[in-house]
């Protein structure tokens, strides 16, 4: 099971840079990607998980339009502070935060789309976690998953020592951190990937930004 304590002492310390450099331009294209690659439609009801300072709320909601309802759900009660903020400036009533821990979601009712962004590799089991959200959605729905990896591609091989530097300095510290975190968040983002290839009925997964961003979107019938 995840230790979640230091993942939110460091959310709680860091969430002001965070949702600076989270917001920055060329971050909100990539958002915008993976939420397109969601579907939504007007009406519908979409559940982010680990939302953390809430930058793809807007985009989520302008997708459901003023009849759907976006539910963003956090463990982290400094990045849950900024989420709000957002939701209170735009007076977004069709937006809800739920404090509660994603792999295990205390959410009841119908969900039609599981949304999460550069989250599953905190997940020391990322596929069961993958497979509690799908069973969220009660056999139809959509979901797609949006997370930064080491890259693949030759080309991008000299920048994969900067990738391991950031994900060195910016993954949590804990007493199961690895010797490679970018090692293991690659593994981490390839399983809950693969995984939602395994149980979707339809899936498309897409690689992105000198093959560091990797966009797996996925339907359940
Ligand atoms: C890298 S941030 C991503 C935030 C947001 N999804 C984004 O795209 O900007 C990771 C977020 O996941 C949250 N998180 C990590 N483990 C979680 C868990 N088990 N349940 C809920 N949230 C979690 C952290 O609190 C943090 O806000």
């Amino acid at each position: 099971m995840t230790d979640v304590g230091p993942i939110q002492r460091f959310y709680d310390r860091w969430a002001g840079p965070y949702d600076l450099i989270g917001n920055a331009p060329p971050v909100r294209g990539w958002r915008r990607r993976a939420v397109d690659a969601l579907d939504l439609a007007g009406g519908e009801t979409v559940v982010e998980m680990g939302c953390g300072t809430g930058a793809n709320l807007p985009l989520l909601r302008e997708r459901v339009g003023p009849s759907g309802q976006v539910i963003g759900l956090d463990l982290t009660s400094g990045m849950l502070d900024y989420a709000r903020e957002r939701i209170e400036r735009g007076g977004w009533e069709n937006v809800h935060l739920v404090h509660g821990d994603a792999t295990a979601p205390p959410i009841d009712g119908d969900v039609d789309a599981v949304f999460a962004s550069f989250v599953v590799g905190m997940f020391d089991d990322p596929d069961a976690v993958v497979e509690e959200w799908l069973r969220l959605l009660g056999g139809a729905g959509r979901i797609a998953l949006l997370d930064a990896g080491p890259s693949d591609r030759p080309a991008a091989i000299p920048l994969n020592a900067v990738f391991r530097a950031f994900t060195r300095l910016t993954a949590p510290a804990s007493r199961t951190t690895p010797a490679s975190p970018a090692i293991e968040l690659g593994r981490r983002v390839r399983t809950a990937h693969s995984e939602v290839e395994r149980l979707a009925k339809e899936s498309n997964r897409v690689a992105f930004g000198f093959g560091f961003l990797r966009l797996t979107a996925g339907r359940l019938a």
